[in-house]
Protein backbone atom coordinates (compact mmCIF):
# COMPACT_ATOMS: atom_id res chain seq x y z
CA UNK A 1 0.00 0.00 0.00
CA UNK A 2 1.59 3.11 -1.40
CA UNK A 3 2.04 6.86 0.97
CA UNK A 4 -0.75 7.77 -1.51
CA UNK A 5 -1.75 11.77 -2.80
CA UNK A 6 -3.22 12.33 0.71
CA UNK A 7 -0.27 12.51 2.12
CA UNK A 8 3.15 14.38 0.73
CA UNK A 9 6.41 12.56 1.36
CA UNK A 10 8.42 13.44 3.99
CA UNK A 11 11.60 11.64 3.14
CA UNK A 12 11.74 9.71 6.50
CA UNK A 13 10.99 5.71 7.31
CA UNK A 14 11.13 4.12 10.18
CA UNK A 15 12.58 0.75 11.25
CA UNK A 16 11.21 -1.76 13.99
CA UNK A 17 14.34 -3.92 15.88
CA UNK A 18 12.08 -6.56 18.04
CA UNK A 19 13.08 -9.99 19.43
CA UNK A 20 13.36 -12.32 16.83
CA UNK A 21 16.22 -14.10 15.79
CA UNK A 22 17.88 -12.23 12.54
CA UNK A 23 18.53 -8.98 13.96
CA UNK A 24 21.28 -8.75 11.36
CA UNK A 25 18.71 -8.40 8.55
CA UNK A 26 17.60 -4.98 10.54
CA UNK A 27 21.31 -3.79 10.53
CA UNK A 28 22.08 -4.42 6.88
CA UNK A 29 18.64 -2.33 6.18
CA UNK A 30 20.29 0.27 9.00
CA UNK A 31 23.72 0.66 7.18
CA UNK A 32 22.03 0.66 3.80
CA UNK A 33 19.44 3.49 4.37
CA UNK A 34 22.28 5.48 6.48
CA UNK A 35 24.19 5.82 3.04
CA UNK A 36 21.07 7.17 1.50
CA UNK A 37 21.13 11.27 1.37
CA UNK A 38 18.20 13.33 2.36
CA UNK A 39 16.72 10.04 4.52
CA UNK A 40 15.82 10.56 7.75
CA UNK A 41 15.76 7.13 9.71
CA UNK A 42 13.95 6.32 12.85
CA UNK A 43 14.48 3.67 14.90
CA UNK A 44 12.82 1.73 17.23
CA UNK A 45 14.71 -0.79 19.37
CA UNK A 46 11.86 -3.29 21.65
CA UNK A 47 13.21 -4.18 25.18
CA UNK A 48 14.20 -7.88 24.18
CA UNK A 49 16.02 -6.71 20.21
CA UNK A 50 18.78 -4.13 23.27
CA UNK A 51 19.86 -7.83 24.36
CA UNK A 52 19.30 -10.10 21.23
CA UNK A 53 21.02 -7.39 18.71
CA UNK A 54 24.10 -7.16 20.44
CA UNK A 55 24.19 -11.41 21.41
CA UNK A 56 23.68 -11.82 17.89
CA UNK A 57 25.74 -9.21 15.70
CA UNK A 58 28.44 -9.26 17.73
CA UNK A 59 27.86 -5.42 17.41
CA UNK A 60 27.05 -2.90 20.56
CA UNK A 61 23.72 -1.68 20.71
CA UNK A 62 25.10 2.07 20.60
CA UNK A 63 26.91 0.87 17.57
CA UNK A 64 23.95 0.29 15.83
CA UNK A 65 21.80 3.04 16.93
CA UNK A 66 24.05 5.27 15.61
CA UNK A 67 23.03 4.28 12.38
CA UNK A 68 19.70 6.00 12.62
CA UNK A 69 19.23 9.35 12.72
CA UNK A 70 16.97 9.19 15.66
CA UNK A 71 16.22 6.16 18.15
CA UNK A 72 13.42 5.73 19.98
CA UNK A 73 12.95 2.99 23.19
CA UNK A 74 10.12 1.02 22.34
CA UNK A 75 9.02 1.40 26.23
CA UNK A 76 7.83 4.80 25.90
CA UNK A 77 5.35 6.00 24.37
CA UNK A 78 6.48 9.57 24.46
CA UNK A 79 7.63 10.09 20.33
CA UNK A 80 6.14 11.76 17.51
CA UNK A 81 6.20 8.04 16.22
CA UNK A 82 2.72 7.67 18.79
CA UNK A 83 1.25 10.05 16.28
CA UNK A 84 -0.37 9.86 13.14
CA UNK A 85 0.06 13.57 12.24
CA UNK A 86 3.90 13.23 12.07
CA UNK A 87 4.43 11.78 8.41
CA UNK A 88 6.54 9.11 7.62
CA UNK A 89 6.92 7.68 4.44
CA UNK A 90 7.04 3.76 5.06
CA UNK A 91 7.79 1.32 8.02
CA UNK A 92 9.42 -2.10 8.34
CA UNK A 93 10.14 -4.62 11.73
CA UNK A 94 13.07 -6.28 10.57
CA UNK A 95 13.27 -8.71 12.09
CA UNK A 96 9.38 -9.15 13.71
CA UNK A 97 8.88 -11.15 16.63
CA UNK A 98 5.66 -13.50 16.32
CA UNK A 99 5.02 -11.55 19.25
CA UNK A 100 4.97 -8.01 17.69
CA UNK A 101 2.69 -9.89 14.93
CA UNK A 102 0.02 -10.70 16.93
CA UNK A 103 -0.23 -7.91 19.00
CA UNK A 104 -0.72 -5.33 15.67
CA UNK A 105 -2.70 -8.00 14.61
CA UNK A 106 -5.24 -7.12 17.40
CA UNK A 107 -4.83 -3.72 17.77
CA UNK A 108 -2.27 -3.86 20.40
CA UNK A 109 -0.08 -0.64 21.06
CA UNK A 110 1.15 -1.28 24.66
CA UNK A 111 4.62 -0.52 23.30
CA UNK A 112 6.17 2.19 20.48
CA UNK A 113 7.27 -0.13 17.95
CA UNK A 114 3.30 -2.08 18.47
CA UNK A 115 1.57 1.41 18.71
CA UNK A 116 3.53 2.69 15.49
CA UNK A 117 2.93 -0.22 13.21
CA UNK A 118 -0.98 0.27 14.00
CA UNK A 119 -0.56 3.88 13.27
CA UNK A 120 0.72 3.00 9.92
CA UNK A 121 -2.39 0.96 9.47
CA UNK A 122 -4.85 2.94 10.24
CA UNK A 123 -2.96 6.06 8.26
CA UNK A 124 -2.36 3.65 5.44
CA UNK A 125 1.17 3.78 4.84
CA UNK A 126 3.29 1.09 3.39
CA UNK A 127 4.36 -1.10 6.19
CA UNK A 128 6.96 -3.88 6.22
CA UNK A 129 6.37 -6.94 8.93
CA UNK A 130 9.88 -9.35 8.35
CA UNK A 131 8.33 -12.41 10.52
CA UNK A 132 10.98 -14.97 11.65
CA UNK A 133 9.71 -17.90 13.44
CA UNK A 134 10.47 -21.83 12.13
CA UNK A 135 8.08 -23.26 12.22
CA UNK A 136 5.00 -21.09 11.98
CA UNK A 137 1.76 -22.17 14.03
CA UNK A 138 -1.99 -21.98 12.89
CA UNK A 139 -2.27 -18.84 15.23
CA UNK A 140 0.77 -17.24 13.71
CA UNK A 141 -0.97 -17.86 10.23
CA UNK A 142 -3.80 -16.27 11.23
CA UNK A 143 -2.62 -13.47 12.64
CA UNK A 144 -0.19 -12.87 9.62
CA UNK A 145 -2.88 -13.20 7.09
CA UNK A 146 -4.61 -10.54 9.23
CA UNK A 147 -1.96 -8.02 9.12
CA UNK A 148 -1.78 -9.05 5.05
CA UNK A 149 -5.31 -7.42 5.29
CA UNK A 150 -4.85 -4.98 7.02
CA UNK A 151 -2.44 -3.74 4.03
CA UNK A 152 0.57 -4.78 5.50
CA UNK A 153 3.25 -6.34 3.39
CA UNK A 154 4.18 -9.63 5.14
CA UNK A 155 7.87 -10.45 4.04
CA UNK A 156 9.37 -13.41 5.65
CA UNK A 157 13.03 -13.57 6.61
CA UNK A 158 13.66 -16.23 3.36
CA UNK A 159 16.62 -15.63 1.00
CA UNK A 160 16.33 -16.81 -2.89
CA UNK A 161 19.20 -18.75 -3.92
CA UNK A 162 19.36 -18.32 -7.78
CA UNK A 163 21.75 -15.31 -7.85
CA UNK A 164 24.61 -17.95 -6.64
CA UNK A 165 24.92 -16.54 -3.00
CA UNK A 166 28.26 -17.57 -1.49
CA UNK A 167 28.61 -16.08 1.79
CA UNK A 168 25.91 -15.32 4.62
CA UNK A 169 26.33 -11.87 3.91
CA UNK A 170 25.17 -12.29 0.46
CA UNK A 171 22.34 -14.30 2.07
CA UNK A 172 21.29 -11.15 4.51
CA UNK A 173 22.03 -8.89 1.59
CA UNK A 174 19.37 -10.44 -0.38
CA UNK A 175 16.68 -10.27 2.60
CA UNK A 176 17.75 -6.58 3.24
CA UNK A 177 17.98 -5.54 -0.26
CA UNK A 178 14.22 -6.80 -0.76
CA UNK A 179 12.89 -4.99 2.30
CA UNK A 180 14.52 -2.01 1.00
CA UNK A 181 12.48 -2.56 -2.24
CA UNK A 182 9.13 -3.23 -0.70
CA UNK A 183 9.62 0.14 1.71
CA UNK A 184 9.83 1.79 -1.93
CA UNK A 185 13.41 2.77 -1.84
CA UNK A 186 16.27 1.62 -4.43
CA UNK A 187 18.37 -0.84 -3.13
CA UNK A 188 21.09 -0.20 -4.99
CA UNK A 189 23.32 -3.20 -5.67
CA UNK A 190 22.42 -4.44 -2.33
CA UNK A 191 20.01 -6.28 -4.45
CA UNK A 192 21.27 -8.81 -6.91
CA UNK A 193 17.98 -9.49 -9.61
CA UNK A 194 17.29 -12.51 -11.48
CA UNK A 195 18.95 -13.23 -14.94
CA UNK A 196 17.39 -15.76 -16.71
C1 LIG B 1 17.75 -16.03 21.76
C2 LIG B 1 16.31 -15.71 21.45
C3 LIG B 1 15.85 -15.86 20.16
C4 LIG B 1 14.52 -15.58 19.86
N1 LIG B 1 14.10 -15.73 18.56
C5 LIG B 1 12.84 -15.46 18.26
C6 LIG B 1 12.40 -15.57 16.90
O1 LIG B 1 13.15 -15.92 16.01
N2 LIG B 1 11.11 -15.28 16.63
C7 LIG B 1 10.24 -14.86 17.58
O2 LIG B 1 9.09 -14.58 17.25
N3 LIG B 1 10.62 -14.71 18.87
C8 LIG B 1 11.89 -15.01 19.23
N4 LIG B 1 12.30 -14.87 20.53
C9 LIG B 1 11.32 -14.48 21.56
C10 LIG B 1 11.08 -12.98 21.63
O3 LIG B 1 12.29 -12.31 21.95
C11 LIG B 1 10.00 -12.68 22.69
O4 LIG B 1 8.75 -13.21 22.28
C12 LIG B 1 9.85 -11.20 22.97
O5 LIG B 1 8.86 -11.02 23.96
C13 LIG B 1 9.46 -10.42 21.75
O6 LIG B 1 9.20 -9.09 22.14
P1 LIG B 1 9.26 -7.89 21.10
O7 LIG B 1 8.46 -8.29 19.91
O8 LIG B 1 8.65 -6.75 21.85
O9 LIG B 1 10.69 -7.65 20.80
C14 LIG B 1 13.63 -15.14 20.87
C15 LIG B 1 14.12 -14.95 22.16
C16 LIG B 1 15.44 -15.24 22.45
C17 LIG B 1 15.93 -15.01 23.86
Amino acid sequence: MDTDDREMRSNRVVIGLSGASGAIYGVRVLETLAAMPDLEVHLIVTEAARTLVPQETGRSLEEVQDLADKVWDSRRMESPLASGSFLVDAMAVVPCSISTVAKVAHGIGDTLLTRACAVSLKERRRLVIVAREMPLSTVDLRNLTTLSEAGAVVAVASPSFYTGPETVDDLVDLVAGRVIQLMGLDPGPLLKRYVP
